[in-house]
């Protein structure tokens, strides 16, 4: 009842005010009116009367039970004890599974989460870290396995997950994730969501959206929630239990409330909401006190005779004052965050951490000096721009936290990013300079410590429970992934290291106590980008020059020579020009050089906000009717060339972007565009490649509207807008006869295999439809049809997940499965290609891009360490460049032959290890060639 409480205290502040200072109300024409307040006030008063007079402990009124009482002093006894601190080294984990085998690991990397690395053995027993060291002799009954030098990290720790609360396939059933009718539901708890048949916290679309749960992933038996939770059967006696809640601000809480003509609709507004509730959790909290005090102040057969203020809505916050939460904001702006801050000093409670703080690397000294504890961060290293607020994150924010000694967590925010490569969220910051040990703690011991459960887990230290990885390679390489993983001490997957169990060390192990780390060179000075109109490039590794041919420096010394933007000699014996001195000359160390990337991208040069109608294109409106042909809009149109997204794709190489209109509800999209990614103007340096590259489409659940409700629609809109126009020359019959690709986006087998089938109908009929399938979660089920059809796939994303019901049957990869969908279109002959990596969350139908144009080439790093020498290094530059440029038969005249305009992307290294570091950009629509360029 505390809202209602709230509003008769309001309403009876009104009526005094009334009668007191405003008399000029008293005139006869609003006697009716004051009548009938009057009466409000006096039913109130009377209901005020009987509910509030006994919170005033006196001597005369009705008296409350006894147990009642006695309810109370114990509520009172509960706010003074779960202060503990906890204690190390735990000699129990009552997770513990009786039966559960001792494990030794002999001959490990361990990395422990704290900076140290040893290399030595590890036990496993009762569900705890037993021992770490050297020469550990062994248990009985233990099972020993050799890990033969490979890596070892604590269990991550992901804080900031949606998993479980709203499942994978998206069901509208199953989401659960957000409440999103009022903006303050501090007291909903994602405990009472969760589906353990799937640590969790609640939506950022309310302001306080409520409290979070931590989980550990592993099933149990009794498919409990609660047995599931980090604190099941804890002893609170002895232990400190910590609870979390979620509260968001900024652009989220008013964009979703605005609509609903709801507060908040400004910041204003939610600043203004946040203040007001915790005012009123304050009042409670003082009564509380209050009444606790007073009760401390009788004698054993005295007592109250009021009941113990309480308020289950206001609970959560009440215990955030007290102490006793680890309070998670999503908050982006700086002012934002500012803001919180403030309202955490106003209100006296501490913030744990500030979730997706992009841009908070701005005010490190705010977070650092006014907070009042160490607030970690929590954020991406990349994924940034589609809307406002995340227009200004930074790669290099993670590190400004470290040097300003701002713990950074790093987090999956499943199913934003998948939750299964939160490692490859480590790796990127490391790569953008992030030390190595930071970026391992920031998904192990930081995320433990800002839960409050850093006496547990998040570290490889005596007594912690006994949840470990074991890699299959340095765990923050690209594509690192686990062999194994132990929960509890319980070995969560069937893998080849189990192949070695019960098998002693044969060999003897050589142990040193300074492990050597792959090395790595970011940490050294940041090298100035710098421009110049020629080059020589020397000591280069290889060059994928084109699909036939790759030239290696095995077969002589190899280099680039670039004058004036135009490629003047490639491969051996490049002669040295005499007027040398016009010439930048780079050493590449053994660098790669590939030609430009191509992007098939879900916005490049129309939409720089995704989120912000002024800073995009805007969405394509549906046709229906195939009759309205000429209505299908062309990309090119609304090319906006410059900018942010554009830069950045470009210094990462990624020279080439083919981009259809922005559409969210429309079966046909439009016609895609091909530009070069550097280019100021469109009259400068022919940057267009081609002004209609394909007719793009999308169909499947995420596209059905009002209009066309159902999939079997969108496909048969298709059918007729094809097969009617056969011989005409309007755009559809072109497509319908292959003069130009048809890329329809869809991921179920089914709806591709009805495209199949159309594509078959249309030859039939004497048509040739260049269909190409993008999306393709399920294509590798079809791998043998779509190979026969000559059907090429683009995967995208690369790494797709089973986001939907129509896309369950996706191979996510080690060490879940043994192959990918690329690995088995691959092996059936399937021309391949790799789009930017997108997000579609169930239903909503925007595919947002994140920015993340400039990962290709580490997703096609991805595809050959999931393919285990399968998919050679040759093929997977083909997915993100010459297969491109086949599947859509563009004409990009700059190969990387003499003569030609110099396009391509030269590397300090291989480009599949994530150390290495883009050294020059050519081309891409400039003819200055651009050094060590940095992301920003
Ligand atoms: C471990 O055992 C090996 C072989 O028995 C031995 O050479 C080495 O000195 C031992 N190391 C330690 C730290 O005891
Ligand atoms: C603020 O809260 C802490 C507990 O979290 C308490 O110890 C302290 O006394 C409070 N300060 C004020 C001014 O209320
Ligand atoms: C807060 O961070 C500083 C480093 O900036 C560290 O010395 C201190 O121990 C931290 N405090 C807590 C409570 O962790
Ligand atoms: C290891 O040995 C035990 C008994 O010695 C046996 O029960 C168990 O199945 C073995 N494990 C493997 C993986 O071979
Ligand atoms: C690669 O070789 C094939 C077969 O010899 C040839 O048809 C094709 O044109 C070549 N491609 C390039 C890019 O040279
Ligand atoms: C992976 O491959 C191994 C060996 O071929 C096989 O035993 C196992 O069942 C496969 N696992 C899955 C999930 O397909």
């Amino acid at each position: 009842m505390p809202r209602s409480s709230k509003k008769y205290i309001q309403v009876n502040g009104y009526i005094r005010n009334f009668v007191h200072f405003n008399p000029s109300y008293l005139r006869p024409k609003k006697f009716l009116l004051i009548i009938s307040f009057v009466s409000v006030f006096i039913t109130l008063l009377i209901f005020y009367k009987l509910h509030f007079t006994p919170y005033k402990y006196s001597q005369f009124l009705i008296g409350i039970s006894h147990e009642a009482y006695r309810n109370g002093v114990i509520k009172c006894s509960m706010i003074k004890s779960n202060k503990l601190d906890n204690v190390y080294p735990r000699t129990s984990n009552p997770r513990f599974v009786p039966g559960t085998k001792t494990i030794v690991f002999k001959n490990g990397m361990i990395l422990n989460g704290k900076g140290e690395n040893i290399l030595g053995d590890l036990i496993l027993k009762n569900g705890l870290i037993h021992a770490i060291g050297q020469n550990l002799s062994d248990e009985a009954e233990a099972i020993v396995i050799d890990v033969k030098k490979k890596y070892i990290t604590p269990g991550l720790v992901d804080m900031h997950s949606h998993a479980t609360i709203s499942s994978w396939p998206f069901l509208t059933g199953s989401d659960d994730g957000n409440k999103e009718t009022y903006p303050l539901t501090p007291y909903v708890r994602a405990l009472d969501a969760i589906n353990p048949n799937g640590p969790v916290l609640t939506g950022s679309l309310s302001l306080m959206s409520g409290e979070g749960f931590v989980i550990k992933m592993r099933p149990v038996d009794t498919s409990s929630v609660d047995d599931m939770g980090i604190n099941a059967k804890i002893d609170t006696e002895k232990e400190r239990v910590w609870r979390w809640l979620k509260m968001a601000c900024g652009e989220n809480p008013k964009a979703q409330h605005s609509p609903l003509k709801k507060a908040p609709t400004t910041r204003l507004g939610e600043a203004w909401l946040f203040r007001e509730l915790f005012a009123e959790a304050r009042v409670l909290k003082q009564k509380q006190d209050d009444w606790c005090s007073a009760a401390t102040k009788l004698s054993n057969n005295e007592q109250l005779n009021s009941y113990f203020p309480e308020d289950l809505q206001l609970e959560s916050l009440v215990a955030l004052l007290r102490g006793d939460v680890k309070l998670n904001i999503h908050c982006i702006e700086p002012f934002d965050i500012e803001t919180m801050i403030r309202h955490s000093l106003e209100f006296n409670f501490t913030i744990a951490a500030i979730h997706h703080a992009s841009s908070a690397y701005m005010i490190t000294d705010i977070i650092k000096k006014r907070a009042k504890n160490n607030i970690t961060v929590v954020l991406f290293p990349d994924l940034w721009g589609h809307k406002k607020e995340l227009f200004q994150a930074s790669t290099k924010a993670p590190k400004i936290f470290a040097n300003a000694q701002i713990p950074v967590a790093l987090k999956s925010d499943h199913p934003i990013t998948n939750a299964q490569h939160l490692a490859f969220q480590a790796a990127k910051a490391y790569h953008y300079g992030l030390d190595e040990h930071n970026s391992l703690a920031a998904i192990t011991s930081v995320p433990a410590k800002a839960l409050g459960l850093d006496h547990r887990i998040g570290q490889i230290s005596l007594g912690y429970d006994a949840d470990v990885v074991v890699w299959d390679s340095y765990p923050l390489s690209l594509g690192a992934t686990p062999l194994e993983v132990y929960i509890d001490g319980i070995p969560q997957f069937n893998t080849s290291l189990s192949v070695l169990s019960n098998e002693t060390s044969k060999q003897t192990p050589s142990y040193n106590k300074n492990v050597s780390m792959p090395k790595s060179d970011l940490t050294g000075k940041p090298v100035k980008s710098q421009t110049t109109s020629s080059v020589i490039l020397k000591n280069i590794d290889k060059i994928f020059v084109d699909k036939n041919r790759t030239l290696s420096s095995i077969e002589g010394p190899i280099s680039i020579v670039v004058k004036d933007g135009i490629i003047e000699c490639i491969g051996i014996n490049c002669m040295i020009p005499s007027n040398i001195s016009s010439y930048e000359i780079i050493d590449l160390k053994g660098g790669y050089v590939l030609p430009g990337i191509i992007a098939i991208s879900p916005g490049l040069g129309l939409a720089e906000i995704e989120l912000e109608s002024s800073a995009n294109d805007g969405q394509v409106v549906p046709i229906i009717n195939p009759d309205n042909v000429e209505d299908i809009i062309y990309a090119i149109d609304g090319l906006k060339l410059g900018g942010k997204h554009l830069e950045t794709t470009y210094k990462a190489g990624v020279l080439t972007a083919v981009t259809a209109p922005l559409s969210s509800k429309s079966v046909f999209t439009g016609v895609s565009m091909a530009f070069k990614t550097g280019a100021g103007s469109i009259f400068d340096y022919e940057p267009i490649i081609s002004e209609n590259v394909a007719l793009h489409a999308k169909i499947g659940t995420p596209y059905k509207d009002d209009r066309i409700p159902t999939v079997s629609g969108q496909i048969s809109l298709i059918r007729k807008a094809l097969m009617k126009n056969l011989e005409h020359q309007n755009l559809f019959g072109r497509v319908a006869r292959g003069d130009i690709p048809f890329i329809v986006y869809v991921d179920s087998k089914d709806e591709i295999a009805s495209l199949i089938r159309l594509k078959i109908q249309i030859k039939n009929y004497g048509g040739n439809l260049k269909l190409v399938i993008s999306g393709g979660a399920e294509a590798h089920m079809l791998a043998i049809e779509l190979a026969k059809n000559e059907i090429p796939v683009i995967l995208n994303p690369s790494r797709p997940t089973p986001k939907l019901w129509t896309a369950q049957h996706v191979l996510t990869g080690a060490p879940i499965t043994n192959k990918t969908g690329i690995d088995i279109l691959y092996e059936n002959n399937v021309k391949i290609g790799i789009g930017v990596d997108l997000y579609s969350l169930g239903f909503n139908s925007y595919l947002l891009g994140f920015g993340l144009e400039r990962n290709l080439v580490w997703d096609a790093g991805w595809v050959l360490r999931n393919s285990k020498e399968l998919i050679s290094q040759e093929d997977a530059v083909g997915f993100i460049t010459w297969n491109l440029e086949e599947i859509l038969g563009l004409k990009m005249k700059n190969g990387l032959l003499k003569g030609n305009i110099a396009n391509f992307v030269a590397y300090n290294g291989n480009p599949f290890d994530i150390n290495t570091r883009v050294k020059i950009v050519a081309g891409g629509g400039r003819k200055d060639i651009l050094i060590d360029p940095e992301q920003d």
